[in-house]
């Protein structure tokens, strides 16, 4: 058997499997049972890194019922560590967590063991987002690596208790288990935990605005994946160090950075790192005014994270996905404002629009998909007024004719500028048909009835009802009231449930902007 497991650390792979089958019939023949019943488990690991899931399980199988017959209950615990494994990574969560829950009860007198049942069950926590849970298992796995002694076991409780103090924003204890974590790896030679907690620690750092700490362990970081040509490592290094120029103001410095961890991901087929680094350039494009090509990025980075929702061993993705629309808001928001600022009269109007419309959407009933696709479609139902010239859009007094024709182009322009983009939420519609209305009076389409699509409507009301209780350069603002009335009158241009849903969201609470 050692000499099986020499050829395992060495990576001669077929010759540790031929290893431990001979030692494996060895010690069944001469009746060494806890030696058979290790073999079997070293052996069903092995066969479920090639991907032979039903041999290892018997393998395991076999292994477990051997220590209970002999009474072994560590070696019993063992056992059921690996079948866990194995639960988990095929994503079956709860036989994961009995297993590992049994494995505990078994073996857990065994310090060493208990470190590692303890750490696998941490990090089942850690991707269900229980962190606190996550939390507790980290620290009695460092009390079990401590009793045992197993300073590289040590060192990976720290970096985990940091990466889950981070996750709850505890900076100054994350910090603390990242030094301890790196002053251990740095004692033992354990280079490759120490790249991944140098870089863990730059995240800190980082969300803490200690740029050049943030920097000095990120660099620290690549120089070690660098020698280890540890690629996929390398994209998350240059991902920090591209957020740390991009926070400092050095965006050409950023750009390449954050293209160097896209690509990075890309070559290592890392759909998580890819993402990721997509939100982040995402945040650069958005900071440069570059809204477009942000836009696409964060359609990208979501199509990615939604692939990845089907993953179950990786961290916690709906919260990812939960960060990255806000990001989505936070660049369609600011979009929107800069548009209002060409338009002297309109300051604050597109918020005002996407909060009103969400309200009026509650009320008929969306779902939480349906809001954000109007709030989303709220914030850029008017982008097509960029190519609207500033003297007609700011004009006081009536528009001609001519100049209306103009400004009647605009929702046809929100789309065209849009076509690169592919949104996950179908707002095209609502900014193309924001004007049309119910009785076939509207534009650019002349759409009529349920022709329009419901969102566009929605948009379509709040907004008349913002027109109307603002200044513009043509008029001074209606009271709520005023605009009620006014509105009354024209209720034939929307569809009845909405100009009702409209009254019981908005109508009753004037002061809700
Ligand atoms: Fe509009
Ligand atoms: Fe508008």
């Amino acid at each position: 058997m050692e000499e099986a497991r020499a050829h395992e650390r060495s990576g001669a792979i077929a010759e540790a499997f031929a290893c431990y089958r001979d030692a494996a019939e060895a010690a069944g023949a001469s009746g060494d049972h806890a030696i058979e019943s290790e073999v079997l488990r070293r052996l069903a690991v092995l066969h479920h890194r090639r991907n032979e899931r039903d041999t290892a399980i018997e393998l395991a199988t076999r292994s477990h019922a051997i220590a209970l017959e002999i009474g072994d209950s560590v070696l019993a615990g063992e056992a059921l560590n690996v079948l866990a494994g194995f639960a988990f990574e095929r994503g079956d969560m709860d036989e994961a967590r009995g297993r590992f829950r049994e494995a505990l009860a078994l073996g857990g007198t065994s310090p060493g063991l208990r470190g590692r049942i303890e750490q696998n069950l941490g990090i089942l926590a850690n991707v269900r987002g229980e962190h606190g849970e996550a939390f507790a298992h980290y620290r009695r796995s460092l009390e079990g690596f401590e009793l045992s002694g197993d300073q590289k076991g040590r060192a990976i409780a720290h970096n985990n208790l940091g990466m889950v103090c981070a996750d709850r924003q505890l900076w100054e204890e994350a910090d603390g288990h990242f030094r301890r974590s790196l002053d251990i790896t740095r004692t033992v030679g354990e280079v490759h935990l120490e790249g991944l907690c140098l870089l863990n620690h730059s995240e800190v750092h980082l969300a803490r605005q200690r740029y050049d700490e943030a920097r000095t362990s990120a660099e620290q970081a690549l120089t070690i994946f660098d020698r280890l040509g540890s690629r996929l490592d390398k994209a998350d290094a240059y991902k920090v160090l591209g957020v740390v120029y991009r926070e400092t103001g050095r965006f050409t410095l950023a750009e390449s950075r954050l293209q160097g961890a896209i690509e990075q991901a890309v070559a290592t087929g890392s759909v998580l790192s890819e993402a990721e680094a997509s939100r982040e350039l995402a945040r650069l494009y958005q900071a440069m005014g570059r809204n477009q090509e942000a836009l696409q990025l964060l359609n990208a980075a979501h199509r990615l994270f939604s692939r990845l929702d089907a993953r179950v061993d990786l961290v916690d993705v709906s919260s990812k996905t939960t960060r990255l629309e806000e990001t989505y808001f936070a660049v369609v928001r600011d979009w929107g404002q800069s548009i209002e600022s060409a338009d002297s009269y309109t300051f604050g109007h597109c918020e005002r629009v996407a909060s009103h419309a969400v309200a009026v959407a509650t009320v008929l009933g969306a779902d939480q998909g349906q809001l954000t696709t109007i709030r989303m479609g709220a914030y850029l139902h008017d982008v097509g007024k960029v190519k609207v010239p500033h003297q007609i859009l700011n004009k006081p007094g009536r528009l001609t004719d001519d100049e209306f024709a103009v400004i009647k182009r605009h929702p046809v322009w929100g789309v065209e500028l849009l076509a690169a983009v592919e949104f996950p939420w179908d707002i095209k519609p609502i900014i193309r048909y924001h004007h049309e209305r119910y009785d076939g009076t509207g534009y650019p389409d002349r759409l009529k009835g349920d022709e329009i699509p419901l969102g566009a409507q929605i948009i379509c009301i709040v907004d008349v009802y913002d027109a109307l209780t603002t200044t513009r350069s043509y008029r001074g603002a209606m009271s709520h009231e005023q605009a009620l009335a006014e509105m009354g009158e024209s209720r034939h241009w929307w569809r009845p449930d909405v100009y009702v849903a409209f009254l019981q969201a908005v109508g009753s609470h004037p002061q809700s902007v």
